[in-house]
């Protein structure tokens, strides 16, 4: 069941009549418990409220199904802008992005300009940009133009999903880099990916550890209070220095374990998406965990 649930999320964060709509409806479904607005001056005050509370953050500024070259162009310049409003309002904040939304899948030429772009904004601010991992169809050229971004640019890092077989040899090639460790989002086929939850939470502790180890920075990216706990007893263990992790969930998401997680002293970072381009993201959260479907109608009836 919860597969048919999950199957059907992912099915539906990939309709683009649906996605269109939904830039039309503002935040609905209950998206604006898990979405801080639609604009960057909303981003800039959910974000200056999780600084008062000890915890740092991540904005994206959501969009999808980018196909022309104008509107790759135009994601590029709001990136620009709200790394400007990040430093205006001296919030403690760095950037997350997709490559498809800066025209990976138009020109890989016209992405690399961009993220050169972006990048050298992103330097002058000292403000780290993060390549969030999409689908595995995009996966080896978002190593690449990481790679190759890295020649001129230590202030970029990307994502390593664990569900992936080939993931602990890319942790293996990326040691040094700072890394954001995820369990993966996507409908990958076994070919490429493990497909069991067990299989899937052994290969990221796995990673997790392996990051460490090899004295590389290292996001670990989950509501799992489990994979936290392994991790927590992890560093202790072999000491492990707390600069060298952060913890990161998602806005909106088990915000009692977020403080908790500030409160014992850790790194803590929630990434924060918004824009009026909600709908593939709010519907990827859906897929994940069945039991948001309730609290969805639940908004979706109050708006
Ligand atoms: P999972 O969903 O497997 O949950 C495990 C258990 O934790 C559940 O069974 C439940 O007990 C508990 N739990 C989880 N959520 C809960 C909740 N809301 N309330 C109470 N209990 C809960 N993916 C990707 O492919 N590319 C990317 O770039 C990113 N980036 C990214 C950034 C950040 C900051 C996060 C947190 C996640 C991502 N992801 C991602 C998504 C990631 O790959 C993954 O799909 C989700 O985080 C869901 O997996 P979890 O590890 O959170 O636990």
């Amino acid at each position: 069941m919860k597969n048919v649930s999950r199957n059907f999320f992912l099915f539906l964060s990939k309709n683009r009549t649906l996605n269109k709509s939904a830039k039309r409806w503002g935040l609905k479904l209950g998206a604006s418990s898990v979405v801080a607005g639609e604009d960057i001056p909303s981003a800039m005050e959910a974000v200056r409220k999780l600084n008062q509370k000890g915890i740092m953050c991540t904005v994206d500024h959501l969009g999808e199904f980018v196909t022309e070259k104008t509107e790759a162009l135009k994601s590029a310049d709001y990136c620009i802008k709200t790394l400007d409003a990040i430093a205006e309002e001296k919030v403690n904040c760095n950037l997350s992005l997709k490559l498809t939304q800066l025209g990976l899948d138009i020109n890989q030429n016209l992405c690399m300009d961009n993220m050169v772009k972006i990048l050298s904004a992103a330097d002058q601010y000292n403000i780290f940009v993060r390549i969030d991992m999409e689908d595995y169809s995009h996966y080896q050229l978002t190593i690449d133009i990481l790679n190759e971004l890295r020649k001129k640019h230590d202030n970029v890092g990307t994502v390593i999903q664990a569900y992936l077989h080939r993931a602990a040899d890319d942790v293996e090639a990326l040691k040094g880099i700072p890394l954001r460790l995820v369990k993966g989002a996507y409908r990958e086929p076994p070919e490429v990916a493990l497909q069991n939850k067990q299989d899937i939470d052994n290969n990221f502790i796995k990673i997790i550890k392996q990051h460490l180890c090899n004295g590389s920075y290292t996001a670990i990216a989950t509501h799992d209070h489990n994979i936290i706990n392994q991790t927590k007893q992890f560093v202790k263990e072999n000491n492990i220095p707390r600069d060298l992790f952060e913890f990161q969930m998602l806005y909106g998401f088990r915000v009692d374990m977020q403080k908790q997680l500030v409160n014992e002293g850790y790194h803590f970072r929630t990434y924060v998406p918004f824009g009026n381009d909600w709908y593939g993201y709010f519907m990827r959260r859906l897929a994940e965990r069945p039991q948001n479907v309730a609290f969805a109608f639940k908004g979706f009836f109050l708006k």
